[in-house]
């Protein structure tokens, strides 16, 4: 039935509009905390922020962390690097999305 596969097609084409016109509306929504915690900084500060990376055993962000930080001074790392922390690439948003990720799940 040729009438109904169009109408298929053109549905699944406008959902895919709908989710794309979604996606780039608003980067800061795209950008999600977690996702870039995951994929830039659990590998070395460990998925739940204890220091327990897969590639390196560090200092967790615990209290003693956030005693000493706020959200300036781990941007601020977060981009230029610390000692032993590589600069990391990210976009003000990004790095915003971040910190408020961090805040959220790991200040006790
Ligand atoms: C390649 C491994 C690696 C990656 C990836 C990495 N870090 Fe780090 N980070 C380190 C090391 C090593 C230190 C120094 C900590 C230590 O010596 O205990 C550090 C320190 C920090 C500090 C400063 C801690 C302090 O006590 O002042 C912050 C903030 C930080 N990292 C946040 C992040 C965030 C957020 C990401 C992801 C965007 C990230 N790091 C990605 C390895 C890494």
């Amino acid at each position: 039935m040729p009438a109904r596969k169009t109408f298929g097609s053109t549905a699944f084409a406008a959902a895919l509009a709908i989710l794309l016109s979604t996606a780039l509306a608003d980067p800061a929504v795209a950008q999600d905390g977690k996702q870039i915690y995951n994929n830039r900084c659990a590998l070395c500060h460990g998925t739940d922020g204890d220091g327990k990376g897969i590639i390196m055993q560090i200092a967790p962000f615990g209290a003693d962390f956030w005693k000493a930080n706020d959200d300036a001074s781990i941007s601020k790392a977060i981009v230029e690097g610390k000692g032993r922390m590589p600069a990391i690439p990210l976009s003000p948003e990004e790095t915003k999305a971040v910190v408020e990720y961090m805040k959220a799940n790991f200040k006790k």
